[in-house]
């Protein structure tokens, strides 16, 4: 349906017929947060909202970029090489930085092409709208252009555009769930070395519930990288004499025992995040492969714990959506999910108290806030494709 569309959007724009369609999910992390950047665990799976593009090569040098969510700022309109970043080039910066690092890379584009996309991830609600559409961007050029790199490349390069390009330090969980995602599957990625494995999530009689703050990120960028600074000076003073590749490579005890080379509180509560997140991401697998909900709810709540006390990246709204639904009968376990700071949260729920679950969290956020929450039900989709 939806493909039709922006097909039928795609000549009215560009005045010609669409060559090809793909798309890009958006994704949410189970467990494993902030610890992508410290050789960490993670545990993310694709969604099936994302963004779509509809594309077709040129003959000339011309790039041009058309999004349907941003209607109002028409064409742009680029002549390769695309150049540095813009800041009045908005989103096409998103996709611009991914055409310049492949060039880098060595993967040069002969002629431009007409981009129109669309996206129906709600922006800055932390289900990563960004990395969806670097991702995608770098899988069309592929298809496009007859490029050789993998997904595990895509997820490689897009990496690379977000941190050189754009300028936020992320580690890279989003790029890659959204380049390897199966349907029912998370992936278990060991940031370390980017080994990964499939995790099946067959929750039988629930669901995992996404609880959108609608409170969206706002200096989150600076925060981010700040969060990231601090725990780095962490790893460096705990490991001065240690020389472990990773905070992530530490145990509990090796932390607590070291605990007097972190003098500062702050920044021991930062290690101590990194440390037991780690630790609980395996847990949490582990809980999945027994089928134990209960275990892997209580570590959703463990993990969301941590965030707001350890690595404080939660947010009044988020912790008002979590600790609402922890709440409630037929709730195994919430958290918040992403980068946090404003965005979305998650809650394992019986699929017989969803509908109860949604309406309850919705009337007390609504209450208590000056925003509404959305609610939907997460469903565990595939990586980039062609539609
Ligand atoms: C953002 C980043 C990811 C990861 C998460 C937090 O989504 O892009 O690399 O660090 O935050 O887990």
């Amino acid at each position: 349906m939806i493909k039709n569309e922006l097909e039928k959007k795609f000549e009215t724009v560009f005045q010609k017929k669409a060559e090809a369609t793909y798309f890009a999910p958006g994704r949410i992390n189970l467990i494993g947060e902030h610890i992508d950047y410290h050789g960490g665990k993670v545990l993310p799976a694709a969604i099936s909202i994302g963004t779509y593009g509809v594309v077709k090569k040129r003959e000339d040098n011309l790039i041009q970029f058309y999004s349907a969510n941003f209607e109002g700022e028409g064409i742009y309109q680029f002549t390769l090489p695309v150049g540095e970043y813009d800041k009045k080039d908005s989103w096409t910066n998103y996709t611009k930085g991914i055409i310049k690092i492949l060039d880098d890379a060595g993967y040069s584009l002969s002629h431009g092409f007409d981009l129109l996309v669309y996206g129906n991830i709600p922006y800055g609600s932390g289900l990563s709208s960004s990395a969806s559409l670097e991702v995608l961007m770098a899988w069309i050029l592929k298809e496009l252009y007859n490029f050789d790199y993998s997904r595990v490349d895509t997820a490689i390069y897009t990496k690379q555009s977000e941190n050189d390009y754009v300028g936020v330090n992320c580690g890279i969980m989003d790029q890659f769930a959204v380049a390897m995602g199966k349907v029912n599957q998370a992936m278990l990625l060991d940031t370390n070395d980017l080994s990964y494995e499939y995790v099946p999530i067959e929750l039988t009689d629930s669901s995992i519930l996404i609880m959108n703050s609608n409170r969206k990120r706002g200096l989150e960028d600076s925060l981010y990288n700040q969060r990231r600074t601090e725990s780095e000076q962490a790893f460096e003073l705990i490991n001065s004499t240690l020389k472990k590749e990773y905070l992530s490579d530490f145990t509990l005890d090796e932390l607590y025992e070291n605990k007097e080379m972190i003098s500062d509180e702050l920044l021991y509560r930062r290690a101590h995040h990194v440390v037991s997140e780690n630790v609980r991401t395996m847990e949490a697998v582990q809980a999945l492969k027994n089928n134990d909900l209960i275990e892997f709810g209580n570590l959703l709540n463990q993990s969301h714990a941590s965030l707001k006390n350890d690595y404080e990246v939660s947010s009044l709204e988020l912790d008002l959506l979590v600790e609402t639904v922890q709440n409630l009968e037929g709730v195994y376990g919430a958290r918040m999910t992403g980068a946090g700071f404003g965005g979305c949260a998650i809650a394992l729920v019986e699929n017989s108290q969803l509908e109860k679950v949604s309406e309850i969290v919705k009337r007390v956020y609504k209450e208590n806030t000056e925003y509404e929450a959305d609610t939907y039900v997460a469903e565990i989709y595939n990586g980039v494709q062609k539609i």
